[in-house]
């Protein structure tokens, strides 16, 4: 009854008929991508609560006796509400599980080759998913004002000053001032809060409609059944009902794991951190910075050139030109490793030689950089770490190269191997 008065006026069922009766691949590593978009939604429902209670603010107030930033002291004061600190370490710990996911996502989409013709307009949106997700974190970082946030903001300051040529305008732009200025805090406030969730919801949006129109890859073992059924119809489950029941209850599974975390886990005890003091104390970003932190202890203090007016100082070598040199790669993938007609089929990872083995080499080498963001307690020297971090990523590659070529020539390659 209340479905035909609604089916009447906006045409359900020509709804369900076009988009809830699309198949959806049944492989897990499809999944990956709709895990980023779950902690997306529970990241959004989360900062609704602590948007009320967050006071953007640096001006001093009285905290149990203490004058501090009353960006500090409003999220001392969630943290001692009921369930206050257990929803700002759910914020905390989606947005870790976010960003893995998409990198894994990224991961499944580069070694299987989903990104070919006709989907590198949806690697480009993705690359830039990627980018805004970490512009939220990084942004979000500052907004507690303890300790750690001034003092991982900083590096990230002193990375955009360094910019060549603009340097001085972004970093003003960005940072409202020489940070830590007082506009600061309210000028991330509204790139967290404002600017970085709508560009997110946008792109993703974006993601989605391509993805419908495209429709997802299929395992090459598909293309039998689905060439023998005509034109490419997908084999896999409907997303209505099968795949829906199969979302709702990950994203239930992912908030139950993200509760048991932030149960027993803490994460940015502002409290132990205290609020900004003159003295800096050595503290190292998140995981998903320690490359660029780490390549930035390799290099040598006094590196630096200068072309057309514009100066490259160690800062914009290790904060800007290293990110930047492998964003320009990973937009390149589909363009250098591109075919003329559409492909719909994704492929072994095991039967791609020369594009895996050169994913494992990437991983390797942002391994080591990681790494290198500890050559203080691991006690080596940057220059020997540097050729560590070369011989490792030469290794990886070297080693994973010749093993996929013995495994290809041992004759258990597909008819479709690209070396
Ligand atoms: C907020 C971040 C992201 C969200 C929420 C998201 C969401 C999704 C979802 C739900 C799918 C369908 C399921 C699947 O194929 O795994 C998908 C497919 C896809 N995504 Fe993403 N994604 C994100 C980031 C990225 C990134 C970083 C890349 C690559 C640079 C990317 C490239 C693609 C491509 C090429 C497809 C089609 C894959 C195929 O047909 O096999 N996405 N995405």
């Amino acid at each position: 009854m209340i479905s035909k008065w609604f089916d009447e006026r906006l045409e359900l069922k020509k709804f369900k008929e076009k988009f809830l009766t699309k198949a959806f691949p049944t492989h897990p590593t499809f999944l990956f991508g709709e895990i980023a978009l779950f902690s997306f939604i529970t990241l959004v429902i989360t900062g609704i609560f602590l948007g009320f209670l967050y006071e953007p603010s640096i001006d001093k107030v009285s905290l149990f006796g203490a004058m501090v930033p009353a960006a500090y002291a409003s999220v001392v004061r969630i943290d001692l509400l009921p369930l206050g600190m257990i929803i700002r370490r759910i914020h905390h710990w989606s947005a870790m599980i976010m960003i893995a996911a998409i990198v894994t996502h990224l991961g499944r989409i580069y070694f299987t080759s989903a990104y070919r013709k006709p989907r590198e307009i949806n690697w480009l949106i993705g690359l830039a998913l990627l980018a805004v997700t970490l512009g939220a974190a990084l942004t979000g970082y500052l907004l507690p004002y303890s300790q750690f946030s001034v003092t991982a903001t900083s590096i990230a300051y002193y990375i955009s000053k360094s910019v060549p040529w603009i340097g001085g305008w972004l970093s003003r732009l960005l940072f409202a001032g020489e940070f830590p200025a007082a506009g600061t805090v309210p000028r991330f406030f509204f790139l967290h809060v404002m600017l970085v969730p709508l560009a997110l919801l946008g792109l993703i949006g974006l993601h989605l409609l391509v993805l419908v129109k495209h429709k997802h890859t299929e395992p090459a073992a598909n293309r039998k059944r689905t060439d023998a059924r005509g034109g490419r119809r997908l084999i896999g489950i409907p997303v209505w009902p099968e795949q829906s029941f199969i979302s709702v209850s990950l994203f239930f599974f992912l908030l139950s794991v993200v509760v048991l975390m932030a149960t027993y886990i803490p994460l940015n005890p502002i409290e132990a951190y205290g609020p900004p003091s003159p003295a800096t104390p050595v503290m190292r970003p998140d995981w998903y910075f320690l490359p660029i932190y780490g390549f930035l202890k390799l290099i040598p203090g006094n590196l630096s050139f200068s072309i057309a007016g514009g100066k490259f100082t160690p800062e914009a070598i290790g904060g800007v030109l290293f990110p930047g040199l492998l964003a320009l790669i990973l937009v390149a993938i589909p363009f250098l490793d591109r075919v003329s007609t559409p492909r719909n089929y994704i492929e072994n990872p095991l039967h791609r030689p020369v594009m895996t083995s050169l994913g494992i080499a990437g991983g390797a080498f942002l391994f080591m950089t990681t790494l290198s963001g500890y050559i203080d307690v691991l006690h080596i020297a940057p220059s020997s770490m540097a050729i560590y971090v070369l011989v490792v990523t030469a290794a990886a590659w070297g080693i994973s190269y010749l093993l996929l070529r013995l495994y290809c020539r041992a004759g258990k390659k597909g008819d479709h191997v690209k070396t």
